[in-house]
């Protein structure tokens, strides 16, 4: 049985991994090694130079003080400061999300002690929460005694996706709550993230019960109308006649497309418990004679075929490569000659969304347990390891949302 390690043994153990000499200067040395060419190596080392002058406080010190670089120093602190607060404003926003403010403020500025009564809290505290609110630019003090909506808050007013996406975030920042417990993959199964998805990580996917999957698929299907809207301005789909999204969920992405697009058929693949949720959701599909829901494992039981456009709408992230190979060989053999396929995730290293590809959802797929953000140029070259050569990444309109794939055989 493993010993728990304490984050000293793992402190001590990666140090130690680096010969000796500790993970800074292993990285250092194995940067100067790596570098193809001579101009890389003299950057490099510039840059080495210029880190130590950032990090003397000597340094620090004169540029706080130097009116040319003050601004620029301030900035930086300021910046830092962000990141260690971080949790705090995540918190702040919980908690106007949980008091219903956003909706409560739509209509016009309140006053404070008008929502402290109806809270039933002292107005000096509430007060002060609301003022946390109002730095972060989710409110705005309006008047000696009110409060309103700031510029950062009007988009989540009635947004009850947002909403659901915030208040399961407790999930993560539980198995964020030691980091390196993260790190080393000593979450628990079955809880936080690991026990929301019960998909990931499991064999007997199709053992799962309708009120296991429930409530991720309630989670997906509540931010899918955005997704979805990126996806349809984003590729036109009247070229097609038959679109099967592999993955569908409960079928609000389905659904959005079979609205912009009457005379398409659609089909929806997802596991047995989730199309048992589907079918509930889809009940009042104008038309039914237009769709068709298959439950089946995606990884093992037959792909639907007669589609001529195959749609993977924030699938390939949750798995790994071994099984991301597995399922587009299995489509690339299902979709003919002419066909499309389209994947669409936020995918890392997309200019202007690192934070969400590379920082959020790179740790919340560790904590779920499964899959990985994937650049495009990975993902391309995955597409291509599974029998796809013809491939293009439009430049992504709403990275933050998602970005796309669309690949030809
Ligand atoms: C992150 S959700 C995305 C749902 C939907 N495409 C969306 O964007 O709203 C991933 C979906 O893949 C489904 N899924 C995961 N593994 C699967 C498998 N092996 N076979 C079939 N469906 C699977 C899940 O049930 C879930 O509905």
């Amino acid at each position: 049985m493993n010993e728990p390690r304490t984050t000293t043994t793992r402190r001590s153990e990666s140090a130690s991994s680096s010969n000796g000499s500790g993970p800074a200067s292993d990285r250092s040395r194995r940067t100067g090694d790596e570098a193809p060419g001579r101009v890389r190596g003299i950057v490099e080392s510039f840059r080495q130079r210029w880190t130590a002058i950032l990090s003397s406080q000597r340094f620090q010190r004169w540029s706080a003080a130097f009116p040319l670089t003050r601004p620029i120093a301030l900035s930086r602190s300021r910046q830092v400061f962000d990141i260690c607060a971080g949790f705090v404003y995540s918190q702040t926003l919980l908690a106007l999300i949980r008091l219903d403010l956003f909706d409560r403020l739509a209509r016009g500025p309140v006053r404070v002690s008008v929502l402290a009564r109806e809270f039933d809290v002292p107005p000096d505290r509430l007060r002060r929460f609301l003022g946390a609110g109002v730095t972060i630019r989710l409110l705005r003090w309006a008047g000696s005694d009110g409060v309103g909506l700031g510029p950062l808050g009007a988009p989540l007013v009635g947004n009850e996706s947002v909403a659901r996406m915030v208040e399961h975030n407790v999930l993560l920042y539980r198995d964020l709550e030691d980091p390196l417990a993260l790190l080393y993959g000593e979450t628990r199964e079955g809880e936080g993230l690991k026990g929301y998805w019960p998909y990931a990580g499991r064999a007997d996917r199709e053992g799962l019960d309708p009120d296991d999957v429930a409530p991720y698929s309630e989670l997906m299907a509540g931010s899918q109308p955005m997704v979805a809207q990126e996806v349809l301005d984003g590729y036109d789909f009247h070229d097609h006649h038959h679109v099967l999204d592999v993955g569908g969920g409960k079928g609000a992405f389905l659904r959005a497309v079979g609205r912009r697009h009457a005379d398409l058929r659609l089909t929806l693949l997802d596991l047995p418990p989730v199309v048992e949720v589907a079918r509930r959701n889809l009940d009042d599909f104008p038309d039914p004679s237009r769709l068709t829901l298959v439950g089946g494992d995606f990884l093992r039981d037959r792909i639907p075929t007669g589609a001529d456009l195959i749609t993977l709408v924030r699938i390939l992230h949750d798995h790994e490569d071994e099984d991301v190979v597995k399922l587009l060989r299995r489509i690339r053999t299902v979709i003919p000659p002419d066909g499309t396929l389209l994947v669409a995730e936020p995918m890392a290293g997309i200019r202007g969304a690192e934070t969400v590809g590379t920082a959020y959802f790179a740790l919340y797929l560790m904590a779920m347990g499964q899959g990985r953000p994937r650049t495009p140029d990975e993902l391309t070259g995955l597409l291509k390891q599974a029998g796809f050569s013809r491939i293009r990444h439009p430049r992504p309109r709403s990275p933050v949302l998602t970005s796309l794939l669309i690949a030809r055989p």
